[in-house]
């Protein structure tokens, strides 16, 4: 068992020398095949291979890709020894088998886009290795990242479309009749708006407030309920640490959907939340399903991606700013729950997403 006693670290099973070698270069095949994977989503050369219904040549391949042969062959060649690809040796052609192709493009089951995540973390692999050193910046900047929000917003896409309305919001007791009567919500760093978009078109008669600290990520938000015609929604570029003394008590429901981890002041923006609810009002907050402490996290399969994700973006993106909490994507339940008690939150629940990779975090703000 992998677990800590007191001081004493247990040995994390009867593993050989070699295997644990053997175990590392897994680890680096395993990561070197997600830039190939990624530059499949980036190209879009997956969602070919996905979509391909006859075994076809590199060239074909290319061809209907608009890329170059070479450069696709080469991909081909990954993609054949990571096993995501078959290829047949005699005719030179190469297919994905049906049961795979539900994987690698757009849809529910697609598990692919997620590889995007390491070219997207490297663009600052520089910039995090220099505050590593004692000497180095506090942290990174969001500018940075150039990619971010673009992939950020494709994650959520994918798992709000699916999820935010069938599942997440009828878990929370009384929100849908609340939600349909007509209420006022705010979304706090709301990225490019994907929760607030798909909340203002199935609940019309409510009001929907989204902010964030991007200028980018808002106004494609903005751009976005201009196109779907909606009138329900705004998007308003703003610091959570500093919500505006009108919003007192203004709102029946707060979301806050894998954002307070990157705060700079989670502390101060929890504060906000809980003053900003009306009395009897909600407060949802969506983060990792990991404990607080590394040795309750190991197996758990997304607590290895998301130490990795805090340590080469949450976190330096929130110790860059002045007197930055740097609290990480891995801060887990019991600390949150810790912090939602100490702003005044009552009745703090937390349940599992669907895919048990999230929890949702429901807070009610009590009726005096
Ligand atoms: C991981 S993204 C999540 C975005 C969105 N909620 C989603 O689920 O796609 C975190 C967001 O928090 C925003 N953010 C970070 N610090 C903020 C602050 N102090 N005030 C407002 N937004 C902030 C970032 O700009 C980013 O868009």
């Amino acid at each position: 068992m992998d677990i800590l006693k007191g001081n004493k670290t247990i040995d994390q099973g009867m593993e050989t020398p070699q295997e644990f070698a053997h175990r590392i270069m897994k680890m680096i095949n395993s990561a070197t095949m997600t830039v190939a994977l990624s530059l499949g989503v980036e190209t879009g050369l997956l969602k070919i291979m996905g979509d391909l219904q006859e075994p076809s040549t590199s060239s074909q391949i290319a061809q209907r890709a608009g890329l170059k042969e070479r450069y696709v062959r080469e991909w081909l060649g990954a993609m054949v020894v990571g096993r995501i690809v078959d290829v047949d040796p005699i005719e030179d052609t190469y297919y994905v088998p049906p049961e795979r192709r539900p994987f690698l493009v757009d849809g529910p089951m697609n598990v692919v886009a997620f590889s995007r995540l390491i070219p997207m973390l490297c663009e600052a692999y520089d910039s995090v290795a220099e505050c590593f050193r004692r000497d180095g910046p506090s942290g990174v900047s969001y500018t940075k990242y150039g990619k971010f929000h673009q992939f950020m917003d494709h994650m959520s896409n994918m798992l709000h479309n699916t999820t935010l309305i069938p599942d997440v919001v009828p878990s929370i007791p009384g929100l849908v009749p609340k939600l349909e009567s007509g209420c006022d919500c705010l979304d706090v760093g709301c990225g490019r708006g994907r929760a607030v978009l798909l909340l203002a078109q199935r609940f019309p008669r409510s009001v929907f407030y989204g902010i964030d600290i991007s200028d980018e990520a808002i106004s494609f938000a903005r751009n976005e309920a201009q196109r779907l015609s909606l009138s329900n929604c705004h998007f308003i570029i703003k610091d959570a640490a500093s919500l505006p003394e009108r919003w007192v008590e203004q709102f029946g429901f707060i979301i806050c959907f894998d954002a307070m981890h990157d705060m700079a002041h989670p502390r101060i923006v929890l504060n906000g939340i809980h003053r900003a609810l009306a009395p009897g009002g909600i407060f949802g907050m969506l983060e990792l399903n990991v404990h607080s402490h590394p040795s309750k996290n190991i197996g758990n399969p997304r607590a290895v991606d998301g130490y990795v994700i805090s340590m080469m973006h949450c976190m330096p993106v929130s110790l860059g700013f002045e007197d930055g909490a740097g609290l990480g994507t891995m801060w887990g339940r019991e600390m949150a729950v810790k912090m939602l008690e100490e702003v005044g939150f009552t009745d703090v629940s937390m349940t599992p997403s669907k895919d048990k990779f999230n929890l949702i975090y429901v807070a009610k703000k009590k009726i005096e």
